[in-house]
């Protein structure tokens, strides 16, 4: 939220337009319509009540996965093996012991860098990457002396093929893209990425933070090296689980080293995976909210069902906002979709601003500021205010969209 003293260039604060927008409506604070949470690009909120159901009972049932041959440890070892079959299932993986837990895309990322670019190793990546990307990569720069190139975004958010296939000619072991950018929520081409890098024999990565469980993804058929995703967001699993998947062939060395619950005698990690990259107890809890997460999206028809859905609502909301009067609209490039993100300005406002107006005086959750994806918004020409992004999971609805729609145009009107 942007403090009450924290002005946007119009010199109105996001308490001052509230304000204006509840006339009337405080007095009557109680009988104001529930939140609607537009942020499901940071966490997805609310989860179908199974996945609640599924890590109550898990908290009551589980003992350690892996650690232990009694029915508790039993019950939650298995549950964590369904749930690897049932991600690799839906990221198209093809060996899901290859699928390997960790607390988020965050971790995930951080371990693949950590372990595949080291000294004097250049990797190469595109100014859409969220900071989970950037900053490991620049620590690589800095401390490890590897040579990171960044591939730049144009104004409309997309990126020029011929341009990576360039970046790429200097000897480079890895690719690091992101599937959708995490602030206008466009598409990139990862199975295009995937062949210009293997064309120059570098592996390539992809953060599907984004587009996991809401954006089909087969990693098989695209050819991809490795795939980052996290549970809390389009899986509709709980914060802190998500992994990263390999595929065959593809090593990556640990990054924690500790309890694997089996070969304790070895002086190291074991090698083998998942254990290579999953030391100490697993969050088996999180996880068996996360498999009740995946079922409800196979029962929804799979990524593609739940996209569709998501999409349709996307360019309605997209659509009402574009016919508002001094309403900016970022990204849009449409280079093979989007997911459901719309990001955007309200004038000459700042960000916070609105979305301090939406949450105080309509009730509506939205994420301001700089999304950690700095680069994008240089190419956006946002850096200044950041942009308004709202995001929509499979669970909003058709009236919360035409909500924030004259929300928006509310504010505008103010502003
Ligand atoms: N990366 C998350 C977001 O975009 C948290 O909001």
């Amino acid at each position: 939220m942007t403090p009450d003293n924290l002005a946007g260039p119009s010199g109105r604060t996001g308490r001052d337009l509230s304000r204006d927008a509840a006339d009337g409506r405080d007095a009557a604070a109680d009988e104001r319509p529930p939140l609607i949470y537009l942020d499901n690009a940071a966490t997805t909120c609310p989860k179908p009540p199974q996945v609640a159901r599924a890590v109550a009972e898990a908290l009551d049932t589980f003992g350690g996965a892996g650690r232990g041959v009694h029915p508790a440890s039993t019950r939650a070892g298995l549950a964590v093996h369904r749930c690897r079959r049932q991600v690799a299932e839906l990221l198209g993986a093809p060996d899901p012991r290859r699928v390997c837990f960790a607390l988020n895309a965050t971790e995930a990322l951080n371990t693949v860098i950590a372990g595949l670019v080291g000294p004097g190793d250049r990797a190469v990546t595109t100014a859409a990457s969220h900071n989970s990307v950037l900053r490991p990569l620049n620590r690589a720069a800095d401390e490890r002396s590897a040579d990171v190139a960044v591939l730049p975004v144009a104004p409309d958010g997309g990126i020029d093929y011929a341009e990576l296939d360039r970046l790429l000619r200097v000897p480079t072991r890895l690719l690091m893209v992101t599937h959708a950018s995490n602030l206008t929520g466009d598409v990139y081409d990862v199975a295009r990425m995937a062949e210009i890098a293997h064309a120059h024999g570098a592996l390539v990565c992809v953060d599907a933070a984004q587009t996991a469980g809401c954006y089909p993804i087969d990693m098989a058929a695209d050819r991809l090296d490795i795939v980052c995703f996290t549970g809390h967001k389009g899986l509709f699993g709980p914060q802190g689980t998500g992994g990263v998947a390999l595929a065959p062939g593809v090593d990556v060395p640990a990054l924690k080293e500790g309890g694997s619950g089996a070969r304790s005698y070895d002086r190291r990690q074991p090698d083998v995976y998942p254990e290579r990259l999953e030391a100490g107890t697993l969050n088996a809890h999180g996880i068996a909210g996360l498999a009740a997460g995946v079922s409800y999206i196979r029962e929804q028809g799979g990524p593609a069902a739940v996209h569709e859905r998501v999409e349709a609502l996307t360019m309605r909301l997209e659509q009402g906002v574009r016919a508002i009067a001094g309403v900016t609209v970022y990204g849009g490039h449409a280079d093979v979709g989007r997911c459901g993100i719309v990001a955007l300005n309200v004038g000459d406002l700042d960000s916070g601003t609105v979305a301090d107006a939406l949450a105080d005086g309509f009730g509506i959750c939205v994420r301001a500021g700089a999304h950690c994806a700095p680069l994008m918004h240089e190419a956006l020409g946002t850096s200044g205010r950041g942009a308004v992004r709202l995001s929509l999971s499979a669970l909003n609805t058709v009236e919360q969209v035409d909500a924030a729609v004259g929300a928006i145009a509310e504010i505008a009107s103010l502003g």
